[in-house]
Order: C-alpha cells, then sequence, then structure tokens
C-alpha cells in the first residue's frame, strides 16, 4: 500500500468549532467540518443536486444540506435523511502540532462507502 499523500489546508485555528470551509486539495473539492468529535472532510458536491455542502450547516457530526435538508454523516459520508440517497466520499484528516497553530492535513484520495 502506498503511503497517504497529505495536504495543508489550513491551520486548525482557522477553523471555529461547528464550523464548514470549502477547502481545495489536488483537484479535490472538500468540505473540511469541525465538530465536537473532531475535524472531518467529506466530499463538497451534495449526492442529490451537486449543490455546495460547504454553504451548509454543522448539525452534530453531520453535515446538512442547505438546498433540501439532506444530512451527511461526516464519519462515512452517508446520508441520514432523504431526499439524498447516494454516499459522499470523506476523506482522511490528519492534525500535526498542538492548539489553534496546529496544521490540519488531507489525504485527497477521495473513499466512497460501499452501499
Ligand atoms: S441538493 Fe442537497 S439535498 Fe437536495
Amino acid at each position: 500500500m502506498s503511503e497517504p499523500k497529505l495536504m495543508d489546508v489550513c491551520a486548525l485555528g482557522d477553523l471555529a468549532l461547528e464550523s464548514v470551509r470549502k477547502v481545495e486539495a489536488s483537484g479535490q473539492d472538500i468540505a473540511l467540518v469541525r465538530c465536537e468529535e473532531g475535524v472531518f472532510a467529506i466530499g463538497n458536491r451534495c449526492s442529490h443536486a451537486e449543490v455546495e455542502l460547504s454553504e451548509g450547516e454543522v448539525e452534530g457530526c453531520a453535515l446538512e444540506c442547505w438546498l433540501h435538508g439532506s444530512q451527511f454523516d461526516l464519519r462515512t459520508g452517508m446520508p441520514l435523511s432523504p431526499p439524498a440517497v447516494q454516499p459522499v466520499p470523506t476523506f482522511t484528516v490528519v492534525i500535526e502540532g498542538e492548539g489553534d497553530a496546529a496544521r490540519v492535513l488531507v489525504d485527497p484520495t477521495p473513499q466512497l462507502i460501499n452501499q
């Protein structure tokens, strides 16, 4: 297995708790989310109608699409509520360092859960 290629996308301090921001890593459009459980990265395109999930709201450990309200589990990319039925990809996140200066690293290899 090849080593994951980690990309530095931002400082942890740039990502407030319960917030989402859009980042790009190796051409992948990613919604980066910080919630109580940690920092997660999922594909930024809703699997229902292709709008940007980074414009949505963080709800616990899920990201809610602003257009029709589907929530996606940040750990798996699976939709938790309709109308979306397909998962979005997830990306591995590694935090390097301590405190707000810690760096958020993302492996831009998309991982898609099998249905
Ligand atoms: S576009 Fe996201 S739920 Fe419809």
